[in-house]
């Protein structure tokens, strides 16, 4: 284990950082460190509101905070606000941190009837990467792509044949299934921009260990269970690490300069705590085959397909559905 924090990070003045779910848990934290450390971070949040509120909590707890934060519409669940988000976006993008999520909710789709957890943890994800490649290559040094997983991705297999839990739903397979995909795509991405001879943007994986936040009592809150959601609450009591130390993770991979291609989590007790390191992912997620698949069915269904190319051209993600003018990330 290394013995890295937060307080690592290097001064990053100028560095333009965005963070999906930045208003709670993992990502609220992490947009706090990189702002302490002068980065301009936007909170990519389907509600304005808690991202404002997450902002003013942030401010209101720090004594010197150099970076800048702005809040912006983020809607994982609607492929339109994915899209509206990434037209919106103006100039380079250094750090895209994919680290909004949901967990073990019962069966609902999403506005374009992917199954929920799929749809927001993977699909989501997956389409906005796209969208914002070519603000990533725009990036004066290496740009990074870091995708927020978790350790259930171990007990993940991806349902080609019942993606969406249509004939046969189960949400903690739902959820593994997703958090498998966020791994074979950080991957399937890496090896994608190495094809193509991209070095100017890398991909990298991480998941946060078990940190006390939101997620635990979305899933119960949904059922209408007071008794799992207390449960829940009494287990993040004794187990958990504070949100805080849960972005470790996701904050050393982004910046970390041996991390491309790499997961990373927390080294200590059972990593579910602790500083972070490079760690081993399950055996499924080094199939490359799966990866390739997935990533043809990602393309299919949210109807971005990246369109990678070599450092003397650019790389955009075409929009299939646009019937008229194939719209490019930066139209
Ligand atoms: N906490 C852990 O122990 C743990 C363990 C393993 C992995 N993770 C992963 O860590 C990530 C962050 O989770 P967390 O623990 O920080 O949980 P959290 O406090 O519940 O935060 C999740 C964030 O995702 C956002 N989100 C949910 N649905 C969204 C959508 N449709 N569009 C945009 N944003 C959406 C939430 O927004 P709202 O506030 O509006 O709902 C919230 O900001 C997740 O990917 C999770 O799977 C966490």
């Amino acid at each position: 284990m290394t013995d890295w924090t937060a307080a690592d990070l290097p001064e990053m003045t100028g560095t333009r950082v965005v963070v999906t779910g930045a208003n709670s848990g993992i990502g609220k934290e992490a947009t706090r460190a990189f702002a302490r450390v002068g980065a301009d971070v936007t909170l990519a949040c389907r509600s304005v509101d808690r991202g404002e509120e997450a902002v003013a909590d942030i401010e209101r707890t720090e004594s010197r905070l150099p970076g800048e934060m702005q809040v912006q519409e983020l809607d994982l669940a609607d492929l339109d606000s994915v899209a509206a988000f990434a037209d919106g976006w103006e100039g380079p993008l250094d750090i895209l941190c994919n680290n909004a999520g949901v967990m073990a909710i019962p069966r609902t789709e999403t506005h374009d009837g992917f199954e929920t957890q799929f749809g927001v943890n993977h699909l989501g994800h997956f389409a906005l990467t796209g969208r914002l490649l070519d603000a990533l290559r725009a990036s004066d040094g290496e740009a990074r792509v870091v995708t927020q997983s978790s350790a259930v991705h171990e007990r993940g297999d991806i349902d080609f044949d019942d993606l969406h839990g249509e004939r046969s739903y189960d949400k903690w397979e739902a959820y593994a299934q997703s958090k498998l995909a966020n791994v074979l795509f950080g991957y399937e991405l890496q090896r994608r921009l190495d094809a193509a001879g991209i070095d100017d943007v890398t991909s990298a994986v991480c998941h946060p260990g078990w940190a006390a936040t939101n997620l635990q009592r979305r899933g119960p809150e949904a059922e209408g269970s007071e008794l799992k959601r207390l449960l829940m609450k009494a287990a993040n009591g004794l187990f958990a690490q504070s949100a805080e130390r849960g972005a470790w993770p996701m904050l050393y991979a982004a910046v970390a300069d041996d991390v491309a291609g790499e997961y990373v989590g927390p080294g200590g007790f059972m990593n579910a705590r602790g500083a972070p390191e490079r760690q081993r992912s399950s055996e499924r997620s080094y199939d490359e085959a799966t990866a390739a698949r997935l990533w043809e069915v990602s393309s299919d269904l949210t109807g971005v397909d990246y369109e990678f190319a070599g450092d003397d051209a650019d790389t955009a993600a075409t929009d299939e559905s646009d019937t008229a003018d194939s719209a490019t990330a930066d139209d």
